[in-house]
C-alpha cells in the first residue's frame, strides 16, 4: 500500500485511498463519531515541540503554550505531561491549566484588560509572572497584590514597532497596536514597577504578531527588544528572564515558514553575538504547536450548481472553522477518500444563514453527497474560537494516538446550549 504524506502535516497520511490520522483512519472516525469532527494526532504536537526543544538544547528556556491557540482540557494535557509551560489570557484559561494538573508556577498570564477578579485569582494560585501591558495595569497589580499580601512577579510587555507582515487583524507589534508598553515608554514603565511595593521585576517580553512566515521581523524585534534590556539593566533593574512571544506560522497554503528549530538557531546566534546567549528564555508558541495537528472532517450535504459557482455544502460551517469568515484565511480542504472522477470547482460553504459562511473558494473536488472531507491545517483557532451561532452545537474532538483514539470533547447537544437560560417568568 502506497503511503503519501499530506503537505505539512506529519502523521497525517493517504494510505492507499484514504486518509489516516496515525493509524486510524478518518472516516471510521467519522462514522463512529459524527461530523462535524476535530481529529488531532498527538505525534504531530509533540513532534512539532521537539523542534523547539532542538533549537534551545543546552540553553536555559522554558516553552509556554499559547492555549488560545486551543484551549481543548485533552490538547493542554499533551503539553502539560510534556512540561510546558503555559501562556495564559483570561480566569478561564486559568482554570483550565490547573484543571488539567498543570504547575501553577509555570503560567504565564498576557493580555491588555486584566480584570481585578483575574488578577486576584491569579495571585491567590501563585503563577510564575504577569506579562504586565499598561502603566495603568502595573498600578492595580502593585494594590492588590499589596492587599493580598504577595508580592507579583512582573514583566513588562514592550511594543517593538517592527511589521510582522502578516493579517493586520494578527499584527501586534507595531505602534498603532492596542498591545504592549510604547517602546519609548520603556524604561519609564520598569522604573516605575521597580518602585511599587506589591512588584518584582522579574523579565521582559514581546510578541509581534501571529502566523508570521519570515524570520526578519523575529531578528529586528530581538535587537530592538535587547537594546531594552541593556537600557533597563544599566538604569539598576535585572531582567532574569526574556519572553520573545509565539507567532511562528505554518504551511496553510504552501507557506514556507522557517523551521523552529532553524529559526532559533539564527536568533540564538544574533543572542550569543551580543552576549546574552546564557540568559533565561521563554517562549509563548501556540499555532506552530497545534495548528498542523488537527484537521476537521467534514461530510458533504448537497451539491447546488449555480449560474455562476458550483457550491459543495458542507457540515461544517464558520461556527467551527471561523477563520476564512474573519481573516480571509486559507485552509486546504480535501477528500477523505479521493475519487478518479472528474473534478469541478466549488465554493465550499457550510449551513450558517450568511454569506460569509464559506470555508473554501474556487476548490477543484471530485466529491458527491455523502462523502467526507477533511479541512487542514485546523487544529489551531478553530475549536478554540468556535461559537454556536445559529444555535449550533460545537463539534466533537479526537486525540489520536498511535491506534487508539480518544474522545476529548462530546459532541454539543441541543440540551448542552440551553442549560444555561432562564425564562423571564
Ligand atoms: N503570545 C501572545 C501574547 C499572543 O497574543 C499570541 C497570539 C501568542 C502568544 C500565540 O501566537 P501564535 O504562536 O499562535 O501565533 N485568531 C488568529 C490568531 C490570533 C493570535 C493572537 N495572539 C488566527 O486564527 O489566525
Amino acid at each position: 500500500m502506497t503511503t503519501t504524506p499530506l503537505p505539512g502535516h506529519p502523521h497525517f497520511a493517504l494510505r492507499g485511498d484514504e486518509l489516516f490520522a496515525e493509524e486510524l483512519r478518518l472516516g471510521d472516525l467519522a462514522r463512529q463519531h459524527g461530523t462535524p469532527l476535530f481529529v488531532y494526532s498527538k505525534a504531530s504536537m509533540l513532534a512539532a515541540l521537539a523542534a523547539y526543544q532542538r533549537g534551545f538544547a543546552g540553553r536555559k528556556a522554558q516553552i509556554c503554550y499559547a492555549m488560545k491557540a486551543n484551549s481543548s482540557l485533552g490538547i493542554l494535557q499533551v503539553f502539560a505531561q510534556a512540561g510546558c509551560g503555559f501562556d495564559i489570557v483570561s480566569g478561564g484559561e486559568l482554570e483550565r491549566v490547573l484543571a488539567v494538573g498543570g504547575a501553577a508556577k509555570d503560567i504565564i498570564f498576557s493580555g491588555v484588560g486584566k480584570t481585578r477578579a483575574e488578577i486576584r485569582r491569579a495571585l491567590d494560585v501563585g503563577i510564575g509572572c504577569f506579562n504586565v501591558e499598561s502603566e495603568a495595569e502595573l498600578e492595580v497589580l502593585s494594590d492588590l497584590a499589596v492587599a493580598a499580601g504577595k508580592t507579583a512577579p512582573v514583566s513588562i510587555r514592550v511594543n517593538p514597532d517592527v511589521d510582522p507582515k502578516t493579517h493586520p487583524y494578527i499584527s501586534t507589534g507595531l505602534r498603532g497596536n492596542k498591545f504592549g508598553v510604547a517602546h519609548a515608554r520603556t524604561l519609564a514603565a520598569y522604573q516605575r514597577a521597580a518602585a511599587l511595593p506589591g512588584l518584582k521585576v522579574v523579565g521582559i517580553d514581546c510578541h509581534i504578531g501571529s502566523q508570521i512566515t519570515d524570520e526578519s521581523p523575529y531578528l529586528d524585534a530581538m535587537d530592538r527588544v535587547l537594546d531594552l534590556v541593556q537600557a533597563v539593566e544599566a538604569a539598576g533593574i535585572p531582567l532574569h528572564h526574556i519572553d520573545f512571544g509565539g507567532g511562528l506560522g505554518i504551511a496553510y497554503n504552501g507557506d514556507q515558514p522557517p523551521a523552529a528549530d532553524a529559526l532559533w538557531r539564527k536568533l540564538f546566534a544574533k543572542l550569543d553575538a551580543r552576549g546574552f546567549g546564557d540568559r533565561q528564555f521563554m517562549i509563548e508558541p501556540g499555532r506552530s504547536l497545534t495548528g498542523n495537528a488537527g484537521v476537521c472532517v467534514t461530510e458533504v450535504l448537497y451539491l447546488k450548481p449555480g449560474e455562476d459557482k458550483n457550491f459543495c455544502i458542507i457540515d461544517a460551517a464558520m461556527n467551527d472553522l471561523p477563520r476564512p469568515a474573519m481573516y480571509q484565511a486559507f485552509h486546504a480542504i480535501v477528500p477523505v477518500k479521493p475519487a478518479s472522477g472528474p473534478a469541478q470547482t466549488y465554493d465550499v460553504v457550510g449551513p450558517v444563514c450568511e454569506s460569509g459562511d464559506w470555508i473554501g473558494r474556487d476548490r477543484a473536488l471530485a466529491v458527491k453527497p455523502g462523502d467526507l472531507l477533511a479541512v487542514l491545517s485546523a487544529g489551531a483557532y478553530c475549536m478554540s474560537m468556535a461559537s454556536n451561532y445559529n444555535a449550533r452545537g460545537r463539534a466533537a474532538e479526537v486525540l489520536v494516538d498511535g491506534g487508539r483514539a480518544h474522545l476529548i470533547r462530546e459532541r454539543e447537544t441541543a440540551a448542552d446550549l440551553m442549560r444555561s437560560e432562564r425564562l423571564a417568568s
